[in-house]
């Protein structure tokens, strides 16, 4: 058995946040026990949280925790009693501040139909069986970080700005992804248009020639948002900026079912476990709040992200996927995944239930 210690920043922020993480705790506690790993949790306020602790959406210390720990694991920022304040100092700023200052670029987004869940997206289940694909999201350029960006009355501006080199880093994630994938990159852009989207199409060929074995495609993103829904399978690795991933991953969350499904990996290097930020993919979800309904699996599976690429612990990851697919397939369901009528269960006894199956299928095995 590995010994493996490590100290993790537990950043569960607002609305349904505390409720998720609280979860994806337990399942860590399961996973300590089956491998006798230790991990140590430290604290910090994010977000609204951050704001009620010291007026600020990324405290100085909690900066500084995220940045000593060997992993961050986030649950999310945002709630309407934040929505007046000034836009510097609202909660989402926290997200993009940390996500820039720990140099997170590249966010990994993993989609995936589960068998059980086929019926519990709107879509069709012919159109959703086998949808295995990764979103790889641009995670610190764009319209998001670009310069200038004010407002006035009046007139307001935001800058999409890329340079070659930022455009790169991430393609080269794409590609090496698609390598231990199914050798496939669609690249979304809106060359059409977008000067930034003509440098990332040109720049991105660049970096295929170094990946022969893997397929490049284009699609301009109009018909990216189409076929993400009209013809998913096919679909390995979706290679794209910031604003169009943020919503593109959205979008395909409903191939999974719910929103509630899908993690997410905010990575600074590619895809060898040095910092990285786990985060489901969703927001802090207020109307759901405080009442024991919000779906944990998503904050979940980012604990197995987290367990693959910082301490590439493969068998614990799978312990969790694993485990998520038992209670999945078992039938339990949240309010988001059930299908109408159907029995639910709340977030603490979905949590409960995959930390179980964590600890039960390690009693099968061993
Ligand atoms: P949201 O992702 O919180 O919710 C969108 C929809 O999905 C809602 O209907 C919600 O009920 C549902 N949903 C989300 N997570 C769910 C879960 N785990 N289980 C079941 N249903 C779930 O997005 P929003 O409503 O647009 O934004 C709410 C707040 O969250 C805003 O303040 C926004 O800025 C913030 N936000 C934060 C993040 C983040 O922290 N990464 C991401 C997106 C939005
Ligand atoms: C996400 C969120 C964030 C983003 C917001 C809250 C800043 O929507 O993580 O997808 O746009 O990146
Ligand atoms: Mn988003």
């Amino acid at each position: 058995m590995t010994s493996l210690q490590k100290t993790i920043a537990i950043l569960a922020g607002d609305g349904i946040g505390p409720e998720i993480m609280a979860q994806a705790l337990k399942v860590l506690n399961a996973i300590e026990t089956v491998f006798g790993y230790q991990f140590t949790y430290e604290y910090g306020a994010i977000g609204g949280a951050g704001i009620d602790e010291s007026g600020v959406p990324l405290p100085e210390k909690t900066l500084k925790l995220a940045q000593s720990a060997d992993a961050v694991l986030l649950g999310a920022v945002g709630g309407p009693q934040y929505d007046t304040l000034e836009p510097s100092i609202r909660p989402e700023q926290g997200l993009l501040q940390i996500r820039k200052a720990l140099g997170l670029y590249a966010n990994l987004r993993p989609v995936k139909a589960y068998e059980a869940l086929l019926h519990a997206s709107t879509l069709k289940p012919e159109v959703l069986r086998g949808v295995d694909m990764l979103v790889v999201r641009e995670l610190t350029g764009g319209l998001y970080f670009g310069e200038p960006k004010w407002r006035t009355d009046d007139e307001a501006v935001d800058t999409m700005r890329y340079t070659r080199a930022e455009i790169e880093r991430i393609a080269h994630v794409a590609f090496k992804a698609a390598q231990q994938r199914r050798g496939k990159v669609i690249s979304v852009d809106k060359a059409n248009v977008l000067k930034t989207s003509q440098l990332w199409r040109d720049v991105v060929e660049g970096v295929a020639k170094c990946y022969p074995t893997v397929e490049l495609s284009h699609l301009y993103v109009d018909n990216a948002a189409m076929q993400l829904i009209l013809n998913p399978q096919p679909m390995d690795v979706v290679l794209t900026e910031n604003m169009f991933g943020d919503i593109l991953s959205d979008e395909a969350s409903m191939l999974t079912g719910s929103l509630g499904m899908l993690p997410s990996a905010s990575l600074n290097a590619s895809l060898d476990g040095s910092i990285g930020l786990y985060e489901p993919s969703h927001g802090s979800a207020p109307t759901l709040a405080g009442k024991d309904i919000a779906n944990p699996i998503a904050q979940i599976l980012s604990v197995a992200m987290m367990l693959t690429y910082s301490f590439n612990a493969l068998e614990a990851a799978k312990a969790i996927e694993d485990a998520v697919d038992t209670v999945l397939s078992q039938g339990l369901r949240t309010a988001d995944i059930a299908e109408a009528d159907s029995p639910v269960v709340g977030t603490t006894a979905m949590g409960d239930a995959i930390a179980a199956s964590v600890l039960s299928n390690a009693k099968v095995t061993a």
